[in-house]
């Protein structure tokens, strides 16, 4: 009798310890990063035709934190072409537009996603102008790109190179808006549905959960 009570007891403090060990290590085995809550977000995106700004609000809806669009003092021509022939040349000299866009207290921020079209398949001067503008280092930057079919050129190489001392995590890329003929595809219901799967499957994947509760 006495030993049989025993063993119950000894199964009891064994169930107790698998519990106690499965809550410890729980957080290691699950693949998901819930964001903390002093992990201030900020997301901050260059959109000329809504495609980008799209995917920013996606972006927002899964993560939370503050969204703001990047406006320059001077904007560019509403041509299309007029818009290509400066870009070409503010390539070419270096030249930074200056931005209207003010971002208050930086600093506060642990993570920063930068979202931008393509731009005669470079990162675009206005985005250039921002990473330069803000001490980004020491933070998580997490780059995404709306572009006309033929990807992001080199303007993931140049978030990474602006941001030397950020942890730059793998950047999000999707068709976008062909700009020539102004149609802004991911405001279209249909597609805007397809590309928040992609967006949620990709968050998941670099591991940028929103907390629950
Ligand atoms: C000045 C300029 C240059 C562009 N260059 C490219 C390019 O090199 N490759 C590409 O795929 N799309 C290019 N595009 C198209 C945009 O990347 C695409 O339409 C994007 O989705 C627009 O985003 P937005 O609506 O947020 O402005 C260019 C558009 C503009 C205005």
């Amino acid at each position: 009798m006495a030993s049989t009570k025993n063993r119950t007891e000894m199964m009891n403090v064994k169930k107790y310890l698998i519990v106690v060990v499965a809550i410890l290590f729980f957080p290691f085995c699950s693949n998901a990063q819930p964001l903390k809550s002093d992990n201030k977000i900020l997301i901050v995106y260059l959109s000329r035709t809504n495609n980008t700004k799209a995917i920013a609000q996606l972006i927002h809806k899964k993560v939370g934190g503050d969204l703001v669009a990047l406006e320059l003092e001077t904007p560019y021509p509403a041509n299309y072409g007029a818009t290509v022939q400066q870009v070409v040349r503010e390539n070419e000299s270096g030249y930074l537009p200056p931005l209207k866009t003010k971002i208050d207290s930086i600093q506060s921020y642990g993570i920063v996603f930068v979202g931008f079209p393509t731009w005669g398949m470079k990162l675009p001067p206005p985005m250039k102008s921002f990473l330069k503008q803000y001490d980004l280092r020491g933070k998580t930057v997490v780059p995404f790109n709306t572009n006309d079919g033929y990807g992001i050129g080199s303007s993931f190489d140049t978030v990474k190179e602006l941001c030397a001392d950020c942890n730059v995590l793998e950047g999000f890329t999707i068709r976008g808006g062909a700009d020539t003929d102004g149609i802004a595809r991911l405001t279209k219901d249909e597609n805007l549905k397809e590309a928040e799967r992609k967006v949620n499957d990709w968050l998941k994947k670099i591991q940028l959960v929103k907390q629950k509760s």
